[in-house]
């Protein structure tokens, strides 16, 4: 029974545990975002830099004065029409969230996540999650429990199996400067459906050593094969006739004949892909092969985060 799992995960977080939750974008390493203790596990379990700050998970937009204040007019307008869901904010943070939360900023970030079972969790619970994707700094996330139970299993007591990962990729996340929005990470919700809720947004989704939103940092979310990132999909099929390669295709190809390959959407469809983008590169990886080429997406709405994932994908 899922309540007996939802109470376990509950149990466990408030000794101060660390345990896996699902969320609709990727699965989260969840703890008790008002003890130092648990947030330091995450950062141990993870191996990820201290300075990289992590999301805090509330339930309710009631609840986001708890923990942020001087809210912008905006940010509030984004936080009602998108939660419970894939938007994180950034906003200055309250004195009740540890400084390990947020790398000594004083910003935290926040989102309300849809998935019903965190819902519940986090409607049991008398503080927020901080999580941030469960899986080791760097590599794939992942959006179903045996991803995490491969990565992370025996770092971890419990696992709260939620499926798989209806979104499939991380949250957006906007910030403000000045007031005004900057979009510092993009992802689950496209940079055009916020344009519609809020007017114009400047996207700051640079790459750098000490970035603004560290999931910006160049190299990420790779897999252990080397993955190359491929603008003419054929040439690329051609080029490597001989070689030991598994394709990450947008959908099927007949170019593709007998080679290995997995395709995110026979329909064209970017939601699918979406969702479908980190389990295929996780499968791709256990292949066994030399190298991984991906294609690269239509660069508008939801293709715009899937090439972003791609190209920090790849390796140097
Ligand atoms: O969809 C998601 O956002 C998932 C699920 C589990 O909620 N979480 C996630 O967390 O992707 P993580 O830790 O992998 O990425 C969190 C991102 C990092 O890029 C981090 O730098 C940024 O959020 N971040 C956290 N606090 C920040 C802050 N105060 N200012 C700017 N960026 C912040
Ligand atoms: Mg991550």
């Amino acid at each position: 029974m899922m309540i007996d799992e939802i109470n376990k995960a509950a149990q466990l977080l408030m000794e101060g545990k660390v345990v896996a939750i699902p969320t609709e974008t990727v699965y989260g390493l969840a703890g008790n975002a008002f003890d130092e203790n648990a947030v330091k596990q995450i950062f141990e379990i993870k191996q990820r830099p201290l300075f990289n700050p992590l999301i805090v998970h509330i339930k309710s937009v009631d609840y986001l004065e708890q923990i942020a204040k001087d809210i912008p007019v905006k940010a509030l307008e984004l936080a009602k029409h998108f939660w419970p869901g894939a938007l994180t904010l950034v906003l200055p943070k309250k004195d009740i969230i540890p400084s390990i939360v947020t790398a000594n900023k004083e910003t935290v970030a926040v989102r309300v996540p849809s998935h019903p079972v965190t819902l519940q969790l986090l409607n049991r619970l008398e503080f927020p999650l901080a999580a941030p994707s469960a899986n080791p700094f760097g590599y794939i996330s992942p959006t179903k429990a045996s991803h995490v139970e491969k990565q992370l299993g025996n770092k971890i007591p419990f696992i709260l199996d939620g499926g798989s990962c209806e979104k499939g990729i991380e949250s957006t996340i906007i910030g403000f400067e000045n007031d005004e929005p900057v979009l510092y990470r993009v992802g689950a919700i496209s940079k055009e459906e916020i344009e519609k809720c809020i007017g114009k947004i400047i996207i700051k989704n640079n790459a750098a050593s000490k970035p603004e939103a560290p999931g910006m940092l160049s190299k990420h979310y790779s897999p252990n094969t080397k993955l190359l990132v491929s603008n003419g999909i054929i040439a690329s099929i051609n080029e490597h006739k001989d070689n030991n390669v598994g394709f990450l295709l947008f959908s099927d190809n007949t170019e593709l004949q007998k080679r290995k390959f997995i395709s995110l959407s026979d329909n064209n469809d970017l939601e699918e892909a979406a969702q479908n983008l980190y389990a295929a590169m996780h499968e791709l990886d256990a292949m066994g092969f030399d190298f991984i080429i991906a294609e690269l997406f239509p660069n508008s709405g939801l293709g715009v985060s899937i090439n972003d994932r791609l190209h920090r994908a790849q390796k140097d």
